[in-house]
C-alpha cells in the first residue's frame, strides 16, 4: 500500500495567499455591489513596458519560422540573457561573475522552494520572523523540520529570529547555530532593509560557522538608499557562503510571465563538492529550461530603453508607497517600510488580531491586506499593504481607511 509524504500533514491550513484569495472570493460573492480595492498580495498591476512587448512580439514571430524557431531552451538559460545579468546586475556593481554562475528559472518562488533540496535533511535552517512562508514551508515538506507547535505557531526544529520593531525588523545572529540562513532584504514582509554593513556581519558569521545564506533580493529594484546593498555579493566573502535568488517579477512587471535567476558562485563548496555543480544537475534535471520568448523579454530589461522604462515604473510604485506610509501615519498609524521596498507595514489599531484587523477592513472599507500572523509569530498585530495596486486604486484606498478613523 502506499504512504502519502505525512510531512505535508504537518502544513496548517493552506497556503496564506490561498487563504486570503478565498476569503475575499467568499466576501465578493455575498457582496456582489462592493469595489474591492486589493493591496494583500504582492502582484504587480502595470503593463509590460514597451521595449519588453517590443521584444516578446520578435521573438513570437521567429517562433513562427522554421529558421529561427527555438526549441527546448538551455537548462540553465540562454547564454545572452545570463550575460545580459552579469553585465547588468553584477559588473555594474563591481561584482564579477562569470556566466556559468547563473542560472535562468521561471521564477524566485520555484527556485527559493526548490533550492533546499540540494542539502542534507539534518541541515538546521534558520528564519527571519515574520516570513515569506515558501521558505519555511518548503522544508517542511521536505521532511527538515519537526511537528508544528499551534500553540506557538512555529515549527520545531527551526531557529527562528524574530524582526520586531525593537530590532528595526533586522535579525540579529542567531544563538543555537543554524546550517541553512534564509534572508530577503529589501524585506517581505515588514519592508525593512538593512546596510551593507549588517550584511557583512552575515557573511562573516555565515562563513565562520560554516553555513549558507539563502539571499532572496527579489525586491532589489525598490532600494532607494545608499548604504543599502543591491545583491549579497557586494559583501567580502560573499561567494563562498551564499546563494542569490532574484526575480523579474517585481522589477520588470514579469508575475504573470515568470522569469527569475538564481546565482551559486563556483567558490560555494562543501570539501570538494561544488554547490554550483550540485544545483546545475538538479536544474538539468528536473527544468527544462524557461521559454525562449520569454528570456529574450528579460534580455529586454537590461536594454537602455527597459532600463529606462523600468525606473518609471519603479517609480510609480514607490508614489503608492510613499501615498499609504504618509497617509497611514497622518492617521494616527504606526507604520515603517515603503522607502526600500513596495511593502507598508503596519500595527493594527485598538489592539486587533492582524486577521481581525484583516476581516474589518475587508468589511468597512472594502480594502485587502496581508495579516502579519500568516507570516509567523512575531506578524501578529501587524498588517501588511502592498504598493503594487494602481495610483488610484491606492489613494482610494487610503481615504476609505483614513474614513474610518
Ligand atoms: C507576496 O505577496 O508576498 C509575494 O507576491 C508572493 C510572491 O512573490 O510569491
Amino acid at each position: 500500500m502506499y504512504k502519502v509524504n505525512d510531512n505535508y500533514l504537518k502544513l496548517p491550513g493552506s497556503y496564506l495567499f490561498s487563504t486570503i484569495a478565498k476569503k475575499v472570493a467568499a466576501y465578493s460573492q455575498e457582496h456582489p455591489d462592493r469595489s474591492i480595492i486589493r493591496l494583500g498580495i504582492g502582484d504587480v498591476t502595470q503593463p509590460l513596458a514597451p521595449a519588453i512587448i517590443d521584444a516578446l512580439h520578435k521573438a513570437v514571430d521567429e517562433m513562427g519560422h522554421a529558421e529561427t524557431f527555438h526549441g527546448y531552451a538551455p537548462d540553465l538559460g540562454y547564454e545572452f540573457l545570463r550575460s545580459a545579468i552579469v553585465k547588468g546586475d553584477y559588473q555594474s556593481r563591481g561584482v564579477e561573475l562569470s556566466v556559468d554562475e547563473i542560472f535562468v528559472s521561471d521564477g524566485a518562488k520555484c527556485d527559493s522552494g526548490n533550492i533546499q533540496e540540494i542539502f542534507s535533511l539534518d541541515n538546521k535552517i534558520a528564519v527571519c520572523d515574520p516570513v515569506y512562508p515558501v521558505y519555511v514551508d518548503t522544508n517542511v515538506m521536505a521532511g527538515r523540520t519537526g511537528k508544528y507547535n499551534a500553540e506557538k505557531e512555529m515549527f520545531e526544529g527551526v531557529i527562528y529570529m524574530p524582526c520586531v520593531e525593537e530590532n528595526g525588523f533586522a535579525p540579529e545572529l542567531p544563538e543555537e547555530t543554524p546550517d541553512l540562513i534564509y534572508l530577503c532584504f529589501p524585506n517581505n514582509p515588514t519592508g525593512s532593509a538593512i546596510t551593507r554593513d549588517q550584511l557583512q556581519t552575515w557573511v562573516d558569521y555565515a562563513n565562520r560557522v560554516g553555513a549558507v545564506i539563502i539571499y532572496d533580493a527579489a525586491y532589489e529594484a525598490y532600494i532607494s538608499e545608499e548604504e543599502v546593498p543591491h545583491t549579497i555579493y557586494e559583501c567580502e566573502g560573499a561567494k563562498t557562503c551564499a546563494i542569490e535568488l532574484k526575480s523579474f517579477s517585481k522589477n520588470a512587471g514579469f508575475t504573470g510571465t515568470r522569469l527569475g535567476y538564481t546565482v551559486v558562485p563556483k567558490e560555494l563548496k562543501q570539501g570538494d563538492v561544488s554547490l554550483n555543480a550540485l544545483w546545475a544537475r538538479r536544474h538539468g534535471t528536473k527544468f527544462n529550461g524557461a521559454p525562449y520568448i520569454v528570456q529574450r523579454a528579460g534580455e529586454a530589461v537590461y536594454s537602455e530603453e527597459g532600463k529606462e522604462q523600468l525606473k518609471k515604473q519603479v517609480a510609480y510604485y514607490m508614489k503608492n508607497a510613499k501615498t499609504i506610509y504618509e497617509g497611514l501615519k497622518s492617521a494616527g498609524y504606526s507604520v515603517s517600510g515603503g522607502i526600500n521596498a513596495p511593502y507598508i507595514w503596519l500595527k493594527t489599531p485598538d489592539g486587533m488580531t492582524s486577521w481581525e484587523f484583516f476581516d474589518y477592513l475587508l468589511e468597512k472599507a472594502n480594502v485587502v491586506g496581508t495579516p502579519g500572523s500568516g507570516f509567523g509569530p512575531h506578524g501578529e498585530g501587524y498588517f501588511r499593504l502592498t504598493a503594487f495596486g494602481s495610483y488610484e486604486n491606492t489613494v482610494a484606498a487610503i481615504d476609505r481607511i483614513k474614513a474610518l478613523s
